[in-house]
């Protein structure tokens, strides 16, 4: 491939005009523009339409402060899913960071989640790693609630 003799000019030019794009538009400017010109809803189903929600369970199912796992998606995207609140919950993965076991959560150990595999241990609050060999965090998934079920996005799962 040949190389490009002149490279993109540096975005540091502005428009001195409020109402004019800059030259090198941000992210925050777009959304700035979208946002003035009421299109906020149609970004944000946008952004729905990408997401997966999948039914986890009814609410009542599922006790303060204390992990369940859930197999979502026919079993191929197991989650941990914790009722911190009336209608608050918080979802992590259950795959390990590391090599990608299927991870624990026992009620004799409640502040962390294990995994068989190599031990790897992740704090029941946040995913973060407590203990290696894995060394990021279990990835959390959006949770949110409608009509007294539970839904998780799993999106960003598979
Ligand atoms: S696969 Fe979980 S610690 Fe290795």
């Amino acid at each position: 491939m040949p190389k490009d003799p002149t490279p993109a000019p540096a975005c540091s030019a502005q428009s001195s005009d409020a109402d004019q794009a800059p030259l090198c538009p941000t992210r925050r400017w777009l959304l700035e523009r979208a946002l003035a010109l009421g299109a906020l809803p149609l970004l944000a189903s946008v952004a729905d339409a990408a997401a997966r929600w999948t039914n986890a369970g009814a609410v009542k199912n599922f006790a303060l402060n204390r992990p369940r796992k859930v197999n979502l998606s026919g079993g191929q995207v197991p989650v941990f899913v914790i009722r911190t609140g009336t209608n608050k919950f918080t979802c992590f993965s259950a795959i390990c960071t590391h090599q990608g076991t299927v991870i624990n959560w026992s009620a004799t150990h409640p502040t962390y989640f294990e995994c068989p595999s190599h031990g790897s241990k992740f704090a029941r609050t946040t995913g973060a790693v407590t203990r290696g060999p894995a060394r990021r965090a279990l990835p959390r998934l959006p949770v949110r609630v409608v009509s007294g079920k539970v839904q998780v996005d799993i999106s960003s799962a598979i």
